[in-house]
């Protein structure tokens, strides 16, 4: 009776602290991470975003802006910033390794809750519908970066740049933050469904072996480059041939 007691006894504490253990665990390795960020952040980015990332004249507050910012701007390599007097952080090789970007995303999702970094899940291209992805993309998103993803300039020295070769997990970010001009496309917008759609879109048009059905793709530029080979080739070849003809029948009265 007393082993038994003693048996259960031992069970049941086992159950009650175990988890806790391993909870307690993970909760350590979390704020380890933490910590390291805030020291990256520190030295790197408190010059222009604050000490608590509460912004300064320099840069905007990073409270509340979430993980996925935080590595869409550091892995593009767009943080940080070079000077905040130009007219955009363009896309540059990244300064942090992909270990650090994860410390300093922890840090700044510790001042304040925003988007977390997508799963390969959500920006993956299983079950995703293309078509609908393109019927997606130029609504939303061709006004600006041209049908195909080939970028565009927008006011003031700013731009949309080209997608080509952006990682489906930055896209995914950039729609979910919305960086710098671009507005963001948050879930109750753009679905987890319809973005992946959207991604699936982008590969599939820039991927080698899309050749264009029609021919020639005149650099996938759009109606503009489309018009212009239309006008300067086709309506100078018909102009051509009603000289020539002109030329032609003036010869034959003359002789
Ligand atoms: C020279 C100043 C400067 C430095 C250094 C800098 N930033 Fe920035 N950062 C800016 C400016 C300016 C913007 C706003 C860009 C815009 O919207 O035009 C910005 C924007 C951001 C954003 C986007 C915020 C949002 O609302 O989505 C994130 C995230 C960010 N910075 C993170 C960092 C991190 C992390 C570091 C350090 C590795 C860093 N920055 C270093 C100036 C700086
Ligand atoms: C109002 C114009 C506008 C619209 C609409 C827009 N974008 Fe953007 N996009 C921009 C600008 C401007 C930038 C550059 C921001 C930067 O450099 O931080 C950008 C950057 C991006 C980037 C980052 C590219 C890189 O080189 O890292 C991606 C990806 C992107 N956009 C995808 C999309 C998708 C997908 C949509 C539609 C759901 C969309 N954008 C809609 C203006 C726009």
């Amino acid at each position: 009776m007393v082993l038994l007691l003693a048996l259960a006894c031992t069970g049941g504490l086992y159950a009650v602290f175990a988890p806790a253990d391993k909870a307690q665990a993970e909760e350590t390795a979390q704020s380890l991470t933490i910590e390291e960020g805030k020291k990256l952040y520190a030295v790197g980015c408190a010059s222009c975003h604050g000490t608590g990332g509460q912004g300064t004249s320099d840069g905007p507050s990073l409270v509340g802006v979430g993980a996925a910012a935080v590595d869409f701007q550091v892995a593009t390599g767009r943080m940080p910033a070079a000077t905040s007097q130009s007219a955009q952080a363009p896309r540059k090789p990244a300064v942090y390794s992909q270990a650090e970007i994860d410390q300093l995303a922890a840090y700044v999702a510790s001042l304040g809750a925003g988007p977390a970094v997508p799963t390969e899940e959500e920006y993956g291209p299983q079950g995703a519908d293309i078509a609908k992805g393109g019927e997606l993309f130029r609504t939303n998103c061709a006004q600006c970066h041209n049908f195909t993803g080939k970028g565009g300039a927008l006011t003031h020295g700013k731009y949309a740049p080209d997608l080509e070769d952006v990682d489906p997990k930055h896209v995914y970010q950039a729609m979910l933050t919305g960086p710098q001009n671009m507005p963001s496309f948050p879930d109750s917008v753009l679905t987890v469904q319809n973005k992946k759609d959207i991604i699936a879109y982008l590969q599939e048009v820039n991927s080698d072996d899309s050749e264009s059905p029609g021919g020639l793709a005149l650099g996938s530029l759009g109606p503009v480059a489309e018009g212009l080979f239309g006008w300067v080739f086709g309506l100078g070849g018909l102009i051509a041939v009603a000289v020539w003809v002109a030329a032609r029948t003036a010869k034959a009265k003359k002789s």
